[in-house]
């Protein structure tokens, strides 16, 4: 059966993936906070991409740069004048959308809309001429909020990339090819939201600027297309779901010589996931004429300069999260095991990839009121905690921790049981083999680690 955006969302809530940010006060439209296992599992996703990409790769390095920049950035990235999306109220109730959201069809059957052209909030069909919205945030630089110190919250993070393209050449002695990679929060002021943590105002963008002799640009396109993809089903999200969109010519955005879509098939239809964009020389240059700071790179072995191309593989690191959960998830009818008491009820288990995954291993006492099993369970638990996220659960019976623990894709249970107080061994589960396996606790921890490498 198909999994739906209900059953995610119930399960971020219920699990404490996710929260609504506010929740108190009624929640923030298209923000969320990600509570304790959201954030392992996000800060999983993260370390996975930086490793696949800054530390096993020798052209590309990585920075952090700040969410608040110059204000001439936005300017010099063409940011401030197009990066802008058309809006029409709707004349009956005053609400406003995205021109091309209310055209398209994925949102026929959000709210009242029953046809492409009404309203989702009332039905309604006529609607203001179209106007450009920009959709970064506004903030003020010092205490004196005028146009002078205006400035912006970064809508994406790749200008900090340019803006540090001569510093990093010149601190790390790369040279083209070479690649900045960074992961970092992002903000837009999304006229329609919606879909959970589709489209979000805050949001996290895990990207590269590649930059490239003009000419090898392509090139580098077709390989950075291919890596980008391979990245998402390595971390178990389906082929099958994936597909590449190519953008058309009139539509490309200001900066994009050519961009590819990673569209991802998501319960409301398929969205963009992912790209890859050529953005040419566009950022060095227009920084180079506002900053009037030479951004070229001196070839030592031509003795001649350039402004190198620049290729863009981003994804939205929230996106990514969702595609992963949606396709990680899966229910079992009549329950895994047929012999317990829980066959007649579905049980769910996230089918994560391991190095994702939330919790590592969960320590199970296999009862809690046998005192000296309790103890031994707490100090295996101690034992594996400073090498792995591990979690400690001594309530509820074995079956239900264990549906609980493949609830949320721990890869290992470890049950502390009768024997254990005689051969000093523990029983480990296996969440997708369902195999047990006995092992001496002196060996966890290798064991473990073994699974882990
Ligand atoms: N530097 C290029 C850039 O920012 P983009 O396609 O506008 O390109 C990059 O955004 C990625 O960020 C997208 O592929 C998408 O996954 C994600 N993204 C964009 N807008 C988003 C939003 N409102 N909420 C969540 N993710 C978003």
């Amino acid at each position: 059966m198909a999994t739906t955006m209900e059953k995610i969302v119930s399960l971020c809530k219920r699990r404490g993936f996710t929260f609504p940010s506010s929740d108190i006060y009624g929640g923030v439209e298209a923000i969320w906070d990600f509570g304790p296992l959201g954030v392992e599992l996000k800060n999983n996703l993260k370390k996975i991409w930086w490793h696949r990409f800054v530390q096993e790769r020798v052209d590309i390095v990585g920075i952090d740069g700040s969410v608040i920049m110059h204000p001439k950035v936005w300017q010099a990235s063409g940011h401030t004048k197009d990066f802008t999306d058309a809006l029409s109220e709707c004349k009956r109730c005053h609400v406003r959308f995205r021109v091309d959201h209310l055209a398209d069809s994925r949102f026929v059957g959000i709210g009242k809309a029953k046809e492409p052209g009404q309203c989702p909030e009332c039905g309604g069909k006529d609607f203001t001429k179209p106007q450009q919205f920009n959709l970064m945030f506004k903030t003020f630089l010092g205490p004196v909020e005028n146009k002078a110190n205006q400035t912006f919250l970064r809508p994406e993070t790749a200008q900090s990339m340019f803006t540090n393209f001569k510093n990093v050449l010149d601190s790390s002695r790369k040279k083209p090819p070479f690649g900045i990679a960074q992961v970092g929060k992002s903000f837009r002021n999304e006229i329609t939201t919606g879909n959970f943590i589709f489209r979000l105002r805050e949001f996290e963008i895990a990207e590269i600027e590649y930059f490239t002799k003009p000419g090898d640009d392509e090139k580098w396109f077709e390989k950075w297309l291919g890596d980008w993809e391979k990245f998402f089903i390595n971390l178990g999200v389906k082929k099958k779901n994936l597909r590449r969109v190519e953008h058309p010519k009139n539509k490309l955005a200001h900066y994009s010589k050519r961009t590819v879509d990673i569209e991802y098939k998501f319960p409301f239809g398929w969205d963009e996931l992912a790209g890859v964009a050529n953005r040419t020389d566009y950022d060095l240059k227009r920084h180079m004429k506002f900053s009037g700071k030479d951004l070229s790179y001196f070839d030592e072995a031509k003795k001649s300069s350039y402004v190198p191309y620049v290729i863009e593989p981003t994804m939205g690191i929230e996106r990514a999260f969702l595609a992963i959960l949606l396709d990680a998830y899966e229910e079992v009818k009549g329950g895994r095991t047929k012999t317990t008491k829980s066959s007649k009820e579905t049980e769910i288990v996230l089918r994560l990839d391991k190095d994702l995954a939330p919790i590592k291993v969960a320590v199970l006492p296999l009862v809690k009121n046998k005192p000296k099993l309790v103890k031994v369970a707490q100090k295996v638990y101690d034992l594996l905690a400073p090498c792995f996220m591990s979690e400690y659960d001594e309530v509820g019976s074995i079956g239900r921790r264990y549906r609980r623990n493949d609830e949320i894709g721990t890869p290992y249970c470890l049950t502390v049981d009768f024997d254990t107080l005689k051969d000093k061994a523990v029983t480990i589960r296996d969440r997708d083999t369902m195999q047990q396996e006995r092992i001496p606790i002196a060996n966890v921890v290798e064991w473990l680690r073994e699974k882990f490498q």
